[in-house]
């Protein structure tokens, strides 16, 4: 799909399909009365007697113009109630995705999306930003296994009532990184896991640094070995396909005061539970068990794109969970990176572990060991129990850093990535205690999710930690406006988020 933007309004546009906003409780907007006046009043006259609360987020009315107008069909979407005078980026990115998704149904090959209720300065900027993100997303489709041709495209796309400046153009490609990001990170967590092994990871990760201008290292289990990373090695142990611990490294142009931050993506690239195996219809679904890995790649792309004055570190611990001969065992006791033992109660606790030695290896700062991270974030499908906690719709997030905890939550509200944060309960530490070694991988049988946080705290050095419990927000069954069904590819706008504005503090 092509990606236009004028400033002249919807109503002198042609196109097949024309969206534009309804926004609740306030007057018709001078697009849609432009619209409506020539359609002689039967456009508001539709939209009213198909909907009793046509401004309602998420209400859809079209109107067929039967070639009386510049356009064939006129979609007038609900986004919602303003709050102060404006509506948050989500509503537009939310709208967008709607105009594309009636775009696909109606087969309508080029669409004009109104902006311009957004009115002018920063939140028409926000609003521009947002709905160029929304209809790329949208427009995303799996593509490469299915024989059958492939569904309808839209092949036109023109933002109408856009702000035109330096501005509007930097906006538009900022917003147009994060969604190219947000598709590469989808891509990788569709690909069936017999394609995206760990080493398939680190080789894209190496294109990805010759393409952006990263530098990458990607270590496999001779330098874990070398490395003592005890964890992800027994976890890679049982698969043909070894492990890889990636780093990816974003450089600033200029010297910056700024401490590098880290980001750590749990990169199981299928989780069969291990000898701890999963049923079935658990197992299913373990292809996706790499977007948090998948979500640091496609942060690192945007950052390299997008350039901030910071150096960003991204690992991604790729492993495949597997049971098979060389298997790791429940009661074997690992020693990871950091020299902490660990008791394996349950192999299908692998996430914690290659995130430990990954965690491990960030605090002392990678390759080269120059500088400690001032802030660590790791993205991981770490436990079922997040979604009876949370639910499928919010992330839950832990962390020993109470700024930074805050900014992610903050953040994840502007970018549509919400998230919830659970306490990291010190009494229940000893519920890790193991006879054999310094902690079991598992709790006491409650509170899993914070079991998991708990865990991973002991790896993290001391230093500022936030981790985001991704299992139940990674994927969709159902589908949502700019989230198709399949993966998600959550958090790649959050992540690019925390490390902007970590830039532009210095
Ligand atoms: N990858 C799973 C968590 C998961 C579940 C992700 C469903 C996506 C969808 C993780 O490795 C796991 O198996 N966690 C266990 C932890 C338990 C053994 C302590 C779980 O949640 O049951
Ligand atoms: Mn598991
Ligand atoms: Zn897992």
């Amino acid at each position: 799909m092509k990606l236009g933007r004028v400033a002249t309004t919807v109503g002198k546009l042609r196109a097949d399909l024309i969206a534009v906003p309804i926004v609740a409780g306030v007057p018709v907007s001078r697009e849609l009365a432009e619209l409506d006046k020539e359609s002689g009043g039967k456009l508001l006259r539709e939209v009213r007697r198909r909907s009793s609360e046509p401004g309602k987020q998420g209400a859809l009315s079209i109107y067929q113009t039967h070639g009386e107008m510049r356009a064939d069909l006129i979609v007038a979407i609900g986004v919602g109630r303003a709050e102060a005078q404006r509506l948050e980026p989500e509503a537009w990115r939310r709208f967008a995705g709607q105009a594309i998704d009636a775009a696909r149904g109606a087969r309508a090959k080029s669409v004009a999306i109104s902006v311009a209720s957004a009115g002018a300065g920063e939140p028409a900027l926000a609003a521009l930003g947002a709905v160029v993100e929304g209809a790329l997303l949208a427009d995303y489709q799996i593509e490469g296994w299915k024989t059958a041709r492939g569904g309808f495209r839209v092949e036109r796309c023109t933002i109408a009532g856009a702000p035109a400046s330096r501005g509007a153009d930097r906006v538009v490609a900022r917003a147009e990184a994060l969604a190219d990001a947000t598709r590469f990170a989808r891509d990788l967590i569709n690909g069936p896991a017999e394609q995206v092994t760990p080493d398939h990871l680190g080789r894209i990760s190496k294109r990805l640094g010759r393409e952006h201008g990263l530098t990458v290292h990607v270590h496999g289990p001779d330098e874990m070995k070398r490395l003592k990373m005890g964890a992800i090695l027994a976890v890679g142990r049982g698969s043909r396909n070894e492990p890889r611990l990636i780093e990816l490294i974003h450089r600033p142009r200029r010297g910056s005061s700024a401490g590098p931050v880290a980001l750590v993506g749990k990169g199981i690239t299928f989780d069969s539970g291990g000898l701890s195996l999963k049923p079935p219809a658990s197992m299913e679904i373990q292809k996706r068990d790499m977007a948090g890995g998948a979500a640091v790649l496609g942060a690192m792309q945007a950052i390299a794109a997008l350039k901030p004055d910071i150096e960003v570190r991204g690992y991604v611990a790729a492993a495949e969970n597997m049971p098979g001969g060389r298997a790791y065992r429940p009661g074997d006791v690992l020693r990871s990176f950091n020299g902490k033992t660990i008791e394996v109660l349950n192999t299908d606790a692998e996430g914690r572990l290659v995130l430990a030695d990954a965690l491990g290896w960030a605090a002392v700062g990678g390759f080269g060991r120059r500088v400690k991270p001032r802030w660590m974030v790791d993205l991981a499908t770490l436990t079922g129990a997040v979604t009876t906690a949370l639910g499928r719709s919010i992330a839950g997030v832990m962390g020993t850093d109470r700024e930074l905890v805050r900014r992610l939550i903050e953040i994840g509200r502007e970018t549509g990535e919400p998230m919830w944060e659970l306490p990291l309960v010190d009494e229940y530490v000893s519920g890790m205690d193991s006879s054999i070694a310094d902690l079991k991988n598992v709790g006491d049988g409650t509170a899993g999710t914070i079991y998991g946080g708990l865990f991973l705290r002991e790896f993290t050095a001391g230093l500022p930690w936030a981790h985001l419990d991704i299992a139940a927000v990674a994927y969709t069954d159902k589908g949502r406006p700019y989230v198709p069904r399949g993966a998600v590819g959550w958090g790649v706008r959050t992540l690019v988020g925390l490390v902007e504005r970590a830039a532009q503090e210095g």
